[in-house]
């Protein structure tokens, strides 16, 4: 691949950007940068628990955050004492992500990662990591937040050079380091890749969506060069004199170079001539003014979302992935979060997946369209994706009424997308490099909504959501799982004030209930109240012609409004048409295209707040 290529491409990538993430702020760009400060807001202080130790470690940093004992200062000893086989993973932490780095803290447990070393870089988080144990350091990096941490802003560039900032500290203390983001989850534990690796200085995780290894090749990437987009939310570095002075140049190389530690460091990095690779090892290449050796990990091995939720690709290539990292996601930390619970890797609190009765609706599919993986034309998926989109989430606009007049969380369907989100234009509904793709894919919550928008104050009534893989996930508790309530509106029905239990019910579904069509919640809910007790109440239109025929909605116009009200607020929007295209389908001002929960219709109800108790 040309560095032309690549040089091109991020043009596009940043043009797009701009035009196409208005409202993104907080996007976690490839090759951009993640937003790991927020304000505290919705931060749900030590998610990564799941019970057993987690649990207790979880209600020790409660309580412990006031006062007692912090980390010490960085020291060569802390690092003694962590490292293994002369090698130490670091991280660094603030307040803002402490749920991020709870859970990341989880999953390296899980990898069996005992060689990790956390920085925090404010008193808070400093306090609640001595107190629950934790291997930590202070780094107090107050600079950082009277700079602003806001995308962009000072304080935030300098955030993502805070991990450049303790590598230069630490590297002349002689140990190999593994370096990582906290929006990350490991898998495995990395330090096997040094010994298979062993002429690389430095080996990046990969920002792309494609690998060019064949099938069950796991090894570095085959056609590296280091114009490659890699990433440095996870890299490691082998331990060198020349690696030593690397750390120090990329540290002094902030005051020079304005951007974010990624983009700086390609820039100062990268070779401007001939691609020089390893005389053992063609698959790393020199930097640096071929000074260092690098590698690139592939992105089925070292994942973004993408390339692990999208595309699958480590099944795909048929490889172990080491990592993933959430770039390629959507709409701030709350896509990120979200992303991570489609993904089952998000431990929330025992509670979350215990102590909750939910309403789903069984989706009605538009028909596969057998060569839709065949077409080419832009435009033909994207417009299939968009009536096929609405029409799902116009489905669960009816279940997520249901669920709010009922009291109860929505788990949101799988629903199904015909077309990817991106920055920037897509190919064939695909990002340019993973033309492959098999459609459809299950669309990430953050492709069709703004999971920050599900239950934030002063627009509506607020949602309780549940992640659509939450009945398969091994923390959910077969008491939910098994609880199934099948609500089936039916004409069959000659009563508007019965229900019918039917015999017969299909493999994992407690009961099937017919229940008379197009009834308000005022007339739906005392019908529904014997039925309580089921945890899982799932809506099926299979009964009726037309989804608008399956629930009438709010009888109170009141409660209607402030539920439309939320529905107009939580979609996204769909990302984007090529701006050369849209002309010829007269679609000019439609590059991006606002999603609707209620293309079809919408429940407006009938009565004033103060008729409903006649
Ligand atoms: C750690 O070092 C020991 C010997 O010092 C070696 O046998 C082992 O393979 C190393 N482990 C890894 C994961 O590199
Ligand atoms: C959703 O679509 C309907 C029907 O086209 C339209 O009336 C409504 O204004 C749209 N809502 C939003 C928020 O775009």
């Amino acid at each position: 691949m040309s560095s032309s290529y690549w040089a091109s491409l991020v043009v596009v990538l940043v043009a797009a950007q701009a035009a196409c993430s208005a409202a993104d702020p907080h996007g976690s760009q490839p090759g951009g940068r993640r937003a790991a400060t927020r304000a505290a807001a919705g931060l749900v202080v030590g998610g990564g628990g799941g019970g057993g130790s987690d649990g207790a470690l979880r209600q020790l940093s409660q309580s412990a955050e006031a006062g007692g004992k912090r980390c010490p200062p960085l020291s060569k000893e802390i690092l003694d004492k962590r490292a293994r086989n002369n090698t130490v993973m670091l991280a660094v932490m603030n307040e803002a992500q402490w749920d991020f780095g709870m859970n990341w803290r989880h999953h390296v447990g899980a990898a069996g990662v005992d060689y990790y070393v956390v920085a925090a870089t404010d008193v808070p988080t400093s306090r609640r990591l001595a107190a629950m144990g934790e291997p930590c350091f202070e780094r107090i990096d107050e600079e950082t937040q009277k700079l602003g941490l806001k995308w962009g802003e000072e304080g935030w560039r300098r955030m993502t050079w805070s991990k450049v900032f303790l590598v230069d500290a630490v590297i002349d203390w002689g140990f190999h380091l593994v370096v990582s983001d906290l929006d990350v989850v490991w898998f495995k534990d990395p330090m096997p890749l040094f010994q298979a690796h062993a002429a690389a200085d430095l080996i990046f995780s990969h920002d792309g969506t494609s690998s060019h290894n064949e099938v069950g090749d796991g090894g570095l990437e085959a056609t590296a060069s280091d114009h490659y987009s890699y990433n440095t939310g996870v890299y490691l570095i082998r331990n060198s004199a020349v690696i030593r002075e690397w750390a120090h140049a990329y540290k002094a190389f902030y005051d020079k170079c304005k951007g974010h530690d990624q983009v700086c460091s390609y820039e100062m990095t990268r070779s401007n001539g001939a691609i020089k690779t390893h005389p053992s090892d063609p698959r790393i290449v020199g930097t640096w003014g071929d000074k260092i050796w690098m590698g690139v990990l592939p992105a089925s091995v070292a994942q973004s979302a993408h390339s692990s939720f999208l595309q699958q690709l480590h099944q795909v290539k048929k490889v172990d992935r080491y990592v993933v990292h959430m770039t390629w996601t959507y709409n701030g930390i709350p896509g990120k979060r979200s992303r991570l619970r489609d993904m089952m890797l998000w431990v929330d609190p025992p509670e979350y997946y215990s102590d909750v009765s939910l309403v789903t609706v069984d989706l009605q599919l538009p028909e596969p369209r057998k060569n839709l993986n065949k077409w080419n034309e832009n435009e033909d998926i994207i417009s299939f994706h968009l009536d096929s989109i609405h029409a799902q989430l116009q489905q669960a606009y009816v279940g997520m009424a249901l669920a709010t007049a009922a009291g109860r969380a929505f788990m949101l369907p799988k629903f199904a997308c015909y077309c990817e989100k991106i920055w920037y234009s897509v190919v064939r509904c695909r990002t340019a490099e993973a033309q492959d793709m098999p459609l459809p894919v299950r669309c990430p919550q953050d492709y069709l909504f703004q999971p920050g928008h599900y239950d934030d104050d002063g627009h509506g009534t607020p949602l309780t959501m549940r992640e659509p893989s939450f009945l398969d996930n091994e923390r959910t508790p077969a008491a939910v799982k098994d609880s199934v309530l099948v609500i089936q509106p039916s004409a069959a029905l000659k009563c508007s004030d019965c229900v019918q239990e039917v015999a017969e019910k299909p493999p994992g579904v407690s009961m099937v209930l017919l229940v008379p069509p197009a009834l308000t919640d005022a007339q739906l809910l005392p019908l529904l109240a014997p039925y309580e007790k089921f945890k899982v109440w799932r809506l099926s239109f299979e009964g009726v012609g037309d989804v608008a025929r399956a629930y009438a909605g709010f009888q109170d116009s009141t409660e209607a409004q402030q539920f439309n009200t939320r529905m107009e607020h939580i979609p996204t929007n769909f990302c984007c048409r090529r701006a050369e295209e849209s002309p010829r389908y007269h679609k000019e001002s439609q590059d991006s295209v606002q999603l609707n929960m209620t293309s079809k219709f919408r429940f407006e109800g009938s009565t004033s707040g103060t008729s409903r108790a006649l």
